[in-house]
């Protein structure tokens, strides 16, 4: 979603004649995109935007802009301008549309801009992108978010759930695919939920839809909600030829009496009859999750619960995350935090947990041939690299450049989560 967004600032910024530099030294103007989801993200930025005083003393006509769901939160942004006043430009999440017009009003005053809605804004169509993951193209369908888990900033600094129109989404499906993309990763905090706003669509006629578009190529989405991951949506995806076989469906937690103070919406029993709904229709999928720890009054057989969840569904991969306290929220006020160490010692036992259910699935690979998308190259390793349809990744050598072509791999090595393999 982050990435996403950078790609349209970097477009807005490319329209007016700038081009992208490794340098901050070369920089004429440097952004900052920044989330607020977990504290340490949030710290991070504050370090990186501080370490840049230095090269705005040197240079003068450095244009410095912060932007993101950080500033977004209430009070930051006059917060931000007294502890860093060499920044030029602070904007939020509800106006990045709007970054150019901020950005020219900079370039004809000495004064900082600094403008930071409200509340969201209708959405806006056209912003140029300067797209940075080819051969993947990342799509927004919805923005903002209706569900307020308890322990989440998201609603908060993004505002209510908003769908693009289907034709716009299917019409910039259309031109990707048209310049030769080879894959799309539709973005919304919940994809799910897609065209609630809307007269007569929903996600699963957008999966259709897109599906129909001519030409080789992937679809991906994310993020998932269980709670609305319909059986109807499940058949859209099993019978689109284009969808990939692999669904991230977060489930954050295992304990019942955690799930309802998160304000999930779901139990564990609900959670397993989703999988068992991805299962019966697409048999062969790999499903991935988030997972929290440390979640406040979470206790050892809470955590248990979770660690039970995660075995007997047996995921492909998963994020996982320490509970951070995010101002404003529900769960901040609530009693019984839990000790930074506790949480720590539990996340590495589901760390270590998927890491063997990983090596496991990897194993099932050796010697079989895979279809890859390749991706990248990576410079240390000297390979080629990209995923399978269930998003696992394989590295391979190559003499040709091969970014952005579906190739066979076999299988030769399998270690952790990642697989070794030579062009069939
Ligand atoms: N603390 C820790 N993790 C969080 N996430 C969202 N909010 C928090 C928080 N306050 C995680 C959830 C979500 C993922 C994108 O980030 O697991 O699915
Ligand atoms: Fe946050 Fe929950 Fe919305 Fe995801 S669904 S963005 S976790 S409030």
């Amino acid at each position: 979603m982050n990435l996403h967004e950078s790609e349209k600032i970097g477009g807005i910024l490319s329209a007016r004649g700038y081009v992208a530099t490794e340098n901050e030294e070369n920089a004429d103007v440097i952004v900052f995109n920044t989330c607020c989801i977990r504290e340490n993200a949030e710290d991070r930025a504050e370090g990186n935007i501080g370490a840049l005083k230095k090269l705005k003393a040197k240079n003068r006509d450095l244009i410095i802009a912060v932007g993101g769901c950080m500033t977004q939160q209430k009070d930051f942004a006059e917060k931000l301008h007294k502890t860093f006043p060499f920044v030029d430009i602070i904007f939020g999440t509800h106006n990045l549309e709007n970054f150019g017009t901020l950005f020219d009003r900079k370039l004809s005053q000495k004064k900082s801009v600094i403008e930071v809605l409200p509340k969201e804004e209708t959405i806006v169509e056209g912003t140029p992108k300067f797209r940075t993951s080819y051969p993947n193209a990342w799509v927004n369908i919805t923005y903002g978010c209706n569900n307020f888990c308890t322990y989440c900033i998201v609603p908060y600094v993004r505002g209510r759930e908003r769908s693009r129109k289907l034709e716009d989404i299917v019409s910039e499906c259309k031109e990707l695919i048209a310049e030769g993309y080879k894959e799309i990763t539709l973005l919304g905090q919940n994809v799910n939920s897609y065209g609630n706003d809307l007269e007569n669509v929903d996600f699963a006629t957008l999966i259709t839809e897109i599906s129909k578009i001519e030409g080789k190529f992937r679809l991906r989405f994310m993020t998932n909600h269980p709670k609305d991951l319909t059986e109807k949506l499940v058949k859209a995806i099993a019978e689109s030829d284009k969808t990939c076989r692999s669904v991230h469906l977060p489930v954050q937690a295992g304990a019942n009496r955690i799930l309802k103070l998160m304000n999930r919406k779901y139990t564990r029993e609900d959670y397993f009859q989703k999988v068992e709904i991805l299962r019966k229709y697409i048999p062969d999928v790999a499903i991935t999750t988030d997972i929290m720890v440390g979640f406040p009054t979470e206790t050892e057989e809470d955590f248990l619960d979770t660690v039970d969840l995660v075995k007997r569904v047996g995921f492909s991969g998963a994020f996982t995350f320490i509970y951070s306290k995010r101002k404003g929220t529900p769960a901040e006020k609530m009693d019984g935090q839990i000790d930074e160490q506790i949480s720590k010692d539990r996340i590495m036992r589901l760390i270590d947990l998927q890491n063997n259910t990983n090596r496991e699935q990897s194993k099932e690979y050796l010697n079989k041939t895979v279809e890859i998308l390749c991706e990248d190259f990576d410079e240390k390793k000297k390979m080629y690299l990209g995923r399978d349809t269930y998003g696992r990744m394989a590295y391979f050598k190559s003499d040709k450049n091969l970014i952005g072509e579906f190739v066979n791999v076999k299988i030769t090595k399998t270690g952790g989560i990642s697989l070794l393999g030579e062009i069939v």
